[in-house]
């Protein structure tokens, strides 16, 4: 048994509880390899904005689970030292499994170290929702470990499973599910979905907005409640037409407007999750690099632009977006 406090990560209630007091959102940013994990570091710190790191199932398997761990253990460390050079605060790191699918996992990632988890039991009938997440919670709070479940579907892709719609999630339900299980927050699904083709819109039209109405049902009935947003990235166009110059082809690939995850940050929104954003910025920098520059094969040459890219993006998205920076 590893404790997450030891390796100097925190969970996510005192997080929540100040972003809930002061209308912003907390940036949940997914890692698998090591430029990503250094721009999200750089970019928090520098922006003096509390992070959560994510790993997926996938990134797991990618990246291996011990090796993922040890870097976000490294990650720390890094905080400190920039913190240092540059004289600004720690920032408060926590590390947490983004849709866990089963006790079993859930389990190993409190027993290796994390601080957080996610359970995901949004694809089951709501019963057996209820009973995994409720398992779960057992375990986790035995180590001050901090648990996220699940009400609704969200469309799009997670881990190569495609849903094709929605399930919003119904809010006559979310009082009974936070009670059964004890969560320490709930993610909803009001139209955001994963991936990069979240909507389908024709050239120059904007996308539908979000359901806050259901939100605002959602909060009436749990009032105080953190409640997290998946599928929020924005699929910034600059970069998605930067791929498509460079020999890629994403055409028809549309996110949520960054107008629309402002506005849900200042609400009970306590945690947003963006993942694409960052694979999209990567790639674009990747290609733009190689494109114009055949002859050079160090990864260094263009994994380091992209990395620089990465905390662009991150430091803006703090600041701008979710409203989580300077907040330390
Ligand atoms: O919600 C899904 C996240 O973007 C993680 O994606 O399962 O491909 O690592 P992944
Ligand atoms: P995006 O695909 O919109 O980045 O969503 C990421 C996510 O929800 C991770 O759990
Ligand atoms: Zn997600």
């Amino acid at each position: 048994m590893v404790y997450y406090s030891e390796l100097g990560f925190v969970n996510t209630k005192e997080m929540f509880r100040d972003a809930f007091e002061k209308g912003y959102a907390v940036p949940a940013y997914n890692f698998n390899n090591m430029e990503q994990l250094q721009a999200i570091i750089t970019a928090c710190t520098m922006t003096q904005s509390p992070v959560i790191l994510q790993v997926s199932k996938g990134a797991r398997n990618y990246a291996n689970q011990t090796l993922l761990r040890w870097m976000g253990q490294g990650a720390v460390e890094l905080m400190k030292e920039i913190a240092s050079q540059n004289n600004l605060k720690e920032i408060p790191i926590a590390l947490h499994l983004d849709h866990g699918d089963s006790f079993e996992l859930c389990k190993s990632c409190v027993d290796m170290g994390f601080s957080s988890v996610m359970i995901d039991g949004s694809h089951l009938p709501y019963d057996e929702n209820v009973a995994v997440t409720r398992q779960v919670v057992e375990y986790a709070h035995k180590y001050d470990v901090t648990v996220e479940g699940e009400l609704g579907v969200l469309a799009g892709i997670e881990d190569d499973v495609k849903a094709e719609h929605h399930t919003y999630t119904n809010p006559d339900d979310v009082e009974d599910f936070v009670n059964k299980t004890g969560v320490d927050s709930l993610a909803i699904a009001i139209g955001t979905s994963h991936g990069a083709y979240k909507f389908k819109v024709k050239e120059g039209e904007e996308p539908p907005p979000l359901r806050f109405d259901i939100l605002q049902e959602v909060e009436k009935r749990i009032p105080g409640f953190p409640i997290v947003l998946h599928g929020a990235s924005s699929v910034l166009q600059e970069y998605v037409k930067i791929i498509n110059k460079y020999g890629g082809n994403l055409e028809g690939a549309v996110g949520v407007p960054e107008s629309q995850l402002r506005k849900a940050a200042k609400s009970s929104v306590c945690k947003i999750n963006i993942d694409s954003d960052g694979r999209l910025v990567m790639t674009a920098k990747v290609r733009e690099v190689l494109w114009n520059k055949p002859k050079e094969f160090d990864p260094r040459k263009y994994l380091g632009p992209a990395r620089d890219e990465l905390i662009k993006m991150y430091e803006r998205k703090n600041k701008e977006v979710l409203g989580s920076a300077f907040r330390v």
